[in-house]
C-alpha cells in the first residue's frame, strides 16, 4: 500500500485585492490579506519582501503574488508563503485624477492606519477602511493622505482601532459614519 504524504508541498500563484497587513503594530509586517475570487487568504511575506509591500501596497491595489504552498491533510490547512509580489496598482489613473475640493497641505506622513486583524475587523473595521478609502477618493487626496492596514493595537475588544498620523491619535470603537468627521479634523 503506498503510504500518502501529510504535507503536500507545491507552487501556487494568485491575483487578488490587497485587504491590508498582518503583524505586531509598529513592526514591519510578517503577512498580508489579499481578496481573492476564493476568498480572503492570509499569506506570508518572505523576510525580503516585509519593507518593500509596506512601501507600495495600499487597500484596494490588485496584486500578483507566488510563492509556495503546504497543505495538511490531517487539519485541511493551507499555507502560503509569497516569494515574489507584484502590485498591479492603476499608477497613471492615480496621478491624472483631479482634485475634487482643496486638498490638505503635503504632510509626507499623513496617514491613516486600521487595524485588519480577527477582532477589529469582526467589529466593523473593513468598513472604516472602505468608507476612508472612499472619502480620499472622493476628495481627490489620495496623494496627500495614505490608507494602511495595521496589525493588533492591544484594543481587540474595543476595535475598529483607527490612528491617525503624523498625529498619533488612535481612536477606538470607530464608526464607519464618523470617518469624514475624523478625516476633516485631521487633515484639513
Ligand atoms: S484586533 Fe484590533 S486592536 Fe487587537
Amino acid at each position: 500500500m503506498v503510504k500518502q504524504k501529510k504535507t503536500i508541498k507545491s507552487k501556487f500563484s494568485l491575483e487578488g485585492r490587497f485587504v491590508g497587513f498582518i503583524g505586531d503594530f509598529g513592526k514591519q509586517p510578517k503577512r498580508i490579506r489579499v481578496a481573492t475570487s476564493d476568498g480572503e487568504r492570509n499569506i506570508k511575506l518572505l523576510k525580503k519582501l516585509r519593507g518593500s509591500v509596506v512601501e507600495v501596497l495600499e487597500p484596494g491595489d490588485w496584486v500578483q503574488i507566488s510563492g509556495k504552498q503546504k497543505y495538511k491533510r490531517k487539519t485541511g490547512k493551507l499555507k502560503l508563503k509569497a516569494h515574489q509580489f507584484q502590485s498591479m496598482a492603476p499608477v497613471q489613473q492615480k496621478k491624472v485624477s483631479p482634485p475634487q475640493t482643496a486638498a490638505p497641505k503635503p504632510k509626507t506622513k499623513a496617514c491613516v492606519m486600521v487595524c485588519q486583524k480577527s477582532s477589529c475587523r469582526k467589529r466593523g473595521g473593513r468598513k472604516v477602511s472602505q468608507s476612508v478609502t472612499e472619502y480620499l477618493r472622493d476628495r481627490g487626496w489620495e496623494n496627500q493622505v495614505k490608507l494602511r492596514g495595521t496589525g493588533c493595537m492591544k484594543q481587540c475588544k474595543k476595535g475598529p482601532c483607527v490612528v491617525f498620523m503624523p498625529d498619533k491619535s488612535r481612536y477606538v470603537n470607530v464608526d464607519p459614519k464618523q470617518v469624514p468627521t475624523l478625516m476633516e479634523k485631521h487633515f484639513s
